[in-house]
């Protein structure tokens, strides 16, 4: 059982696989946090907190002359702000009468098979037989404000979750002004932090901090989770790499504003809280109602990041992503939008899917601009209605000619926003998101419809229906453009505008869900600008996210290594784009463009009928390629070997669970002269097996003859024919990455059992 409640001394404890989690009731009625780590028995390690008098930390009432016993410093499951716990917490209520406190006292638990669920929320899902749920019961006496603590265990995949319910069983209304989903009391103080920050067109950059005295925090205010910040944080000891060290992984399912805190406190204890964005939160409970809380997904790993990241992959694809495209093969696809951005014909369209399709393309997608009065992003969002003229025909007829080339057709929406200039906005100006007497800030030139609204939640659903019935349509791609600002919702009291932002959210959650049960046979793809909007929440209704508006090879390096902290290969949006670069203006090599968009869900997105001849063939054998690798890339285990700060390599692998198989990539992002070998240690495969490497030779088809003959004649001794190497040696000796040929020069290596 991976639950062990001793309900008589009140102490729960919690097992996976590699962890253990434990919490305890003390005779105050604190339920305070006692250890998470490493899998250890499931004694009381409460012996391990320590009373001491600490001046200016105050003792609750009924603590008599206790005064070692102090809510400032003890480490607590759930922290209250107003009654003694002077740092940063995880609840704040106004009461009925404008006090802001709480004090919560232990009252019950239930334990439970199966992994619970949250209504209108996104969260981890198992089989019953997967997972067990420990629901732990608090109240404060005055207000009788009840918090129902909830944890999902998923043993195998050691990974613990949390998800907080607010009650009001008192008789007067109350105002919620923070309610965290989690927060966990370390004893000690010598942790860093990994944060995953951005912009536009470069997201999930790395930044790792030492979580010093005082407050850190990252969040975001913009109404979505933002490329600005990541709602996935790290929390590690100070030596902690990919192999080795303690790390904690935080990950929220939710596409909001979000607060990632840590806090040291007076007596270097760290206490970690992560939920919903205090800042444009106030939500109202009546008495009798209740709030839910987003979830948490927390995974531990002793072994460094790499296990943690792995942990997380798995469950991710397999406990958080649903419905029929979480395992079936996604296909290869094209869009349109770099090729063509908003001009284009269907003409042109049906002429660049069979071109597609003769290369063993699968998927057209059209992007924005077929809809409306939308030839640049001035107007015609909100017009669902396809653009006859330009498209020359209707977009059932486009949709059939497309089919007809043998392929998949697929659309783009931003159904969340509006221009001021459609129809929609002219007929419904209270559907648009605006404080009243003050114009909006206009992003884009666009306004966001205010999907708070029931009215607005239900007019998308039913444009966008009509559409899926009407057109043979098996993918979507869910854009959204801008941050939100001036939140403010028509249909709102004055006194529940502080519940905008997050009822915005749980009615694009309505959404979603309403139009993914609707129509299983469409593969939904997340994104905002790209990756602003990446985050484990939209996974449970798209298994994969547009990563970035960057399609450049080299830059998506690293926004795809920060990326793979939290998140799986195959949620990540990754095509070939056309060079120079729309973005950086580089020019990299196609063959190079190929492995690093495989390192995601694979596609293109450029002028398929303009390309040479010879790179018409890479697109075949590329895709080739991929589709015979299709598992080991998109379900196999994935290890960052060498990160893009390196001087000359960045290396991924990704390895069969089993160990029979591995794929290596290389990518040069630096060429050195006479530069030193690149060794990786090759991960996840079997000690004692054999296995024989099988350099894919695509990026070398474009070189002179006597370039490639010199080249074989330096290739290390494993490349050589007949050549196999243990498992052993792979990991302790490595794999030597054969040289750079050119400038961003990609190898990818097949490593095979023999
Ligand atoms: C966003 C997306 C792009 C493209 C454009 C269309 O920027 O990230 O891929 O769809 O919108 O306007």
């Amino acid at each position: 059982m991976a639950i062990i409640a001793d309900g008589k001394n009140g102490l729960f404890t919690l097992h996976t696989k590699n962890t253990t989690y434990q919490m305890k009731a003390d005779a105050f009625g604190t339920l305070l946090h006692v250890y998470y780590g490493e899998r250890t028995d499931h004694t009381d390690k409460s012996y391990i907190i320590c009373g001491r008098n600490r001046g200016f930390s105050g003792n609750p009432y009924g603590m008599g002359k206790r005064k070692e016993y102090s809510l400032d410093v003890l480490p607590q499951e759930y922290s209250c702000y107003g009654t003694g716990d002077y740092r940063i917490s995880a609840l704040k209520v106004q009461n009925g009468d404008g006090s802001q406190a709480v004090q919560l006292r232990f009252q019950d638990y239930r334990i439970r098979k199966g992994k619970y669920a949250i209504p209108g929320l996104p969260a981890v899902y198992a089989l019953e037989e997967e997972a067990d749920t420990l629901e732990v019961i608090l109240e404060d006496a005055a207000s009788k404000v009840e918090i129902h603590l909830l944890y999902g265990v998923l043993e195998e995949n050691d990974i613990i979750t949390r998800a907080v319910k607010i009650i009001n069983r008192g008789d007067d209304g109350i105002l919620l002004q923070k309610a965290a989903s989690m927060n966990l009391d370390f004893l000690d103080g010598d942790y860093e932090w990994l944060t995953f920050y951005g912009r536009h067109v470069m997201e999930r950059n790395i930044q790792r901090d030492e979580l010093t005295h005082g407050i850190h925090a990252v969040g975001s205010v913009r109404g979505t989770s933002s490329h600005h910040y990541n709602p996935f944080a790290i929390v590690c000891e100070k030596n902690a790499d990919e192999e080795k060290g303690s790390c904690y992984g935080f990950s929220f399912l939710y596409s909001g504003e979000f607060q990632m805190e840590a806090e040291k406190d007076q007596v270097d204890q760290t206490r970690v809280i992560c939920g919903i964005h205090p800042d444009n939160f106030a939500w109202n409970l009546r008495p009798g109602e209740a709030f839910d809380t987003p979830e948490v997904m927390m995974t531990y790993s002793g072994a460094g990041f790499g296990t943690l990241s792995r942990n997380l992959h798995r469950t991710i694809r397999k406990n958080i992503c649903r419905g029929e495209w979480k395992e079936k093969r996604r296909p290869v696809l094209i869009n349109n939008w770099e090729a063509t951005y908003f001009q284009f014909s269907g003409e042109q369209l049906v002429q660049m899917a069979r071109k597609a399709a003769g290369l063993g393309i699968e998927l057209f997608v059209l992007d924005d601009g077929w809809f409306g009065k939308r030839d640049d992003d001035n107007s015609g969002l909100g017009d669902w209605y396809p653009n006859e003229k330009k498209l020359g025909c209707t977009l059932k007829e486009l949709a059939d000619r497309i089919v007809e080339c043998g392929m998949q057709f697929g659309l783009w929406f931003e159904p969340e926003a509006v221009s001021e200039d459609s129809d929609l906005y002219r007929a419904h100006p209270d559907w648009a998101v605006a404080v009243p007497g003050r114009q909006p800030d206009l992003s884009r030139n666009q306004l966001v419809l205010d999907f708070s609204r029931a009215d607005v939640q239900d007019y998308i659903i039913g444009r966008m229906s009509t559409i899926f019935e009407e057109t043979p349509v098996t993918y979507v791609k869910w854009d959204f453009n801008r941050s939100i600002c001036d939140k403010y919702s028509m249909a709102l009291e004055a006194q529940s505008q502080g519940e905008f932002a997050h009822r915005y959210v749980l009615g694009l959650y309505r959404v979603l869900e309403t139009l993914t049960e609707k129509f299983p046979r469409i593969l939904f793809e997340g994104c905002s600008g790209g990756g602003g909007r990446f985050d484990a929440g939209m996974l449970y209704y798209t298994p994969q996210i547009w990563c970035s508006d960057n399609s450049d090879a080299i830059a998506r390096l690293s926004i795809q290594y920060g990326t793979s902290f939290g998140y799986p290969i195959s949620a990540m949006g990754a095509h070939v784009s056309a060079v120079p670069n729309h973005q950086t203006a580089r020019i990299v090599p196609f063959a190079t463009r190929g492995s690093v968009a495989m390192a995601g869900t694979f596609g293109y997105e450029l002028d398929i009928t303009k390309i040479p001849e010879a790179e018409g063939e890479e697109v075949k054998r590329q895709i080739h390629w991929f589709k015979a690798h299709y598992d080991l890339i998109q379900s196999g285990e994935y290890y960052r070997l060498r990160a893009p700060s390196d001087r000359q390599c960045t290396v991924w692998e990704t390895a069969d669970p089993k160990g029979k198989e591995a794929l290596v990539t290389a990518v040069y992002h630096h060429v050195e002269g006479n530069a030193a070998p690149v060794t990786v240690k090759v991960q996840g495969l079997c000690q004692e097996v054999y296995y024989r490497m099988c350099l894919n030779m695509e990026g070398m088809t474009q070189l002179p003859e006597e370039m490639r003959e010199k080249f074989l004649q330096c290739l290390p001794y494993g490349y050589h024919e007949g050549e196999t190497v243990t498992g052993a040696a792979l990991r302790q000796c490595g794999l030597v990455i054969p040289e750079a040929l050119e400038e961003f020069q990609a190898w990818q290596i097949h490593i095979v059992e023999v």
